[in-house]
């Protein structure tokens, strides 16, 4: 029997990069053109064919989320979930307290300032399709000084990542990793296994390592635009730009 896929949406973090407007509110709830930033990530899980879905946030705007989302029926989820962060302490802290609600089944991790251009539905069936390990989305991303904001994966002459670097001063190639993420239930095993990052948080980067480290680890490339627009207000702006013309998770 194929294993379900469950989602996690991350949504917590200070958004300390687009303060002051981050001091009122959770940066996923700031407008991406016509809706609130969260709702992208929830489309392109529910487009993607995921709708048992948990949403990890913390903060003082939390409740905020369950008056925008309430059981999410609305949005096309089945089952809608949340996990309260209580304080920042990363991405990979924030994905595990999804634990219990992933159990044993596999899952499909967003962070809820990304937003894509194209469904990542194919992405979702071919991890579905997978039988070992984990799978990244990489974007081109022709700018070293933008790179130098993501993490970036070292690939061999081969074409598998052999390292992913975070925030690199030297990026090694011109791939960002975006902030969709594919795992099995064993990511729970080893998050508890990281040492805080010098920025004091833990990082998926290391999670991710951990599986190119024991070549289990595909990728597949994004078509079409990648943004996430909480790095910067310019990127902000830019993702605002780019779905008000050309919208977001289109077939
Ligand atoms: C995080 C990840 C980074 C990834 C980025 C994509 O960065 O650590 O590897 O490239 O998301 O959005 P952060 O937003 O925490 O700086």
């Amino acid at each position: 029997m194929p294993h379900v896929l469950k989602g996690v949406i991350l949504a917590g973090g200070t958004g300390s990069r687009l303060h002051p407007l981050t001091r009122i509110t959770n940066k996923h709830l700031l407008p991406i053109y016509d809706r609130p930033m969260i709702s992208y990530a929830i489309e392109a899980l529910v487009k993607g064919g995921v709708t048992d879905i948990m949403l990890v946030t913390g903060g003082t705007h939390a409740g905020e989320f369950l008056r925008l989302l309430g059981n999410g029926h609305e949005y096309g989820i089945d089952r809608l979930f949340y996990a309260y962060q209580e304080r920042p302490g990363g991405i990979a802290e924030a994905l595990g307290l999804a634990e219990r609600f992933v159990d044993q089944d596999r899952m499909v991790v967003v962070l809820a300032d990304n937003v894509v251009e194209r469904t990542i539905r194919a992405s979702v069936q071919r991890f579905a399709a997978q039988e070992h390990g984990a799978r990244i989305l990489l974007s081109k991303v022709e700018d070293a000084a933008h790179l130098r904001h993501l993490g970036v994966p070292a690939l061999d002459t081969g074409g598998r990542v052999t390292n992913i670097v975070e925030k690199p001063d030297d990026p090694p190639s011109a791939f960002g990793v975006t902030g969709i993420y594919f795992y099995p239930a064993d990511v729970f095993a080893v998050i508890p296994t990281l040492e805080p990052s010098q920025r004091g948080e833990l990082e998926i980067t290391d999670v991710n390592n951990h599986y190119i480290g024991r070549g289990l680890m595909e990728y597949d490339i994004v078509e079409g635009f990648w943004g996430d627009a909480g790095e910067s207000i310019e990127a902000y702006y830019a993702v605002n730009d780019f779905v008000r013309q050309h919208g977001a998770n289109k077939d």
